[in-house]
């Protein structure tokens, strides 16, 4: 494949049967994972797991990329010391690297929160260039509640978006814009529904105010569901509907891809709604619908881990079948009973 430039990169990372392993929790988050398996969180044993994850045989079937995180780029593969980003190309896999530095308080508001990471961006960039990354990644939150999202918080979360994707592109980079819209909260389907779709045209506003090329970059968004405490929550022909509707309305068709986070959703629902989507497509797709799943991809894999060497090899077989199941997703070829 040729990947000589910013549109091929973009258009591989979505291809059909394909998405992305997020795989770039920052220490502190995989602590967490490592932490829910009794397992300590150390250099070796976080190397160990993205091991198990990266050098699952036949990964290159379903996975076209992988985030990770800073450590991780710089960490090597277990069987013969090759740096992951050269491992993981060697596979036909496309090296990813998470450039922000995580959600703060946005000053002066009610409890909202705003991406930092911009300070020392470019260079930093230019160094993951130099390593093998061909794509990255930053993530925007906004949650919903009784009078949030605020517009200061959309706006400045949207143009420091705009500002990595410029960046990113004039480093070769191809930009994943992840404006995450929490499912926390009691909000119903219809509250998301409004709140992602002002979300997206700002998002989209400022990457065109900036110079962003459409044709080069990645949208990973939620999907537009109800939140966790809803009373009656969406359905999944519900979901893939209003999902569709929204970003028919937002989302130029210029855009190669929109690979989906799973945000806390379970497994089986996060492979549903994604094959839902794309059966409800007709041939002549806007966008390649794809995913790019942490928890969503990686939890069964990590259950049946557990921290022991005996089990990597179990632990590579949940992962691979999770990883078939959401391939077959980007297809619209899955059925619920291929979770038995
Ligand atoms: P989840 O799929 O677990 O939401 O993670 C995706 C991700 O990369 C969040 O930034």
């Amino acid at each position: 494949m040729d990947l000589n430039s910013l549109e091929a990169v973009a258009e591989a990372m979505v291809q059909s049967g394909k998405g992305i392993l997020a795989a770039d929790e920052s220490t502190g988050t995989i602590g967490s994972r490592l932490d829910q398996i009794n397992t300590e969180s150390t250099f070796e044993s976080r190397n160990a797991y993205r091991d198990l994850l990266f050098s699952s045989e036949g990964i290159e079937q379903y996975i076209s990329g992988v985030i990770m995180y800073d450590e991780t780029l710089r960490q090597s593969s277990l069987s013969d010391g090759t740096p992951y980003p050269e491992y993981l190309s060697s596979k036909g896999i496309l090296p990813g690297i998470k450039v922000d530095m995580g959600a703060h308080d946005l000053p002066r508001s009610e409890g909202e929160k705003i991406t930092h990471g911009l300070d020392g961006l470019d260079e930093r960039l230019k160094e993951y260039r130099k390593m093998g990354a061909r794509f990255a990644k930053w993530r925007a939150v906004i949650n919903i509640t009784e009078d949030n999202p605020s517009g200061y918080c959309i706006s400045t979360n949207a143009h420091a978006l705009a500002r990595y994707a410029a960046l990113c592109q004039e480093n070769d980079i191809v930009p994943i814009v992840e404006p995450e819209i929490l499912m926390d909260g009691d909000h119903d389907i219809d509250d998301s529904f409004v709140v992602t779709e002002e979300v997206l045209h700002t998002v989209f506003f400022q990457l065109y105010s900036q110079g962003v090329q459409y044709e080069q970059m990645i949208l990973k968004p939620n999907m537009v569901l109800s939140g966790y405490d809803a009373k009656d929550r969406a359905n999944v022909d519900e979901v893939a509907d209003a999902t569709l509707q929204c970003f028919a309305r937002t989302v130029p068709t210029a855009v190669p891809g929109i690979a989906f986070l799973s945000g806390g959703q379970s497994d089986e629902d996060a492979t549903a709604h994604l094959n839902k989507m794309n059966q409800m497509l007709d041939e002549n797709k806007p966008w390649n619908l794809s995913f790019s799943y942490g928890r969503a991809l990686q939890q069964p894999a990590l259950k049946t881990w557990l921290g022991k060497s005996e089990n990597v090899s179990a632990a590579q077989d949940a992962f691979m079948h999770r990883a078939k199941l959401n391939s077959l997703a980007t297809m619209g070829k899955y059925s619920e009973d291929m979770e038995k």
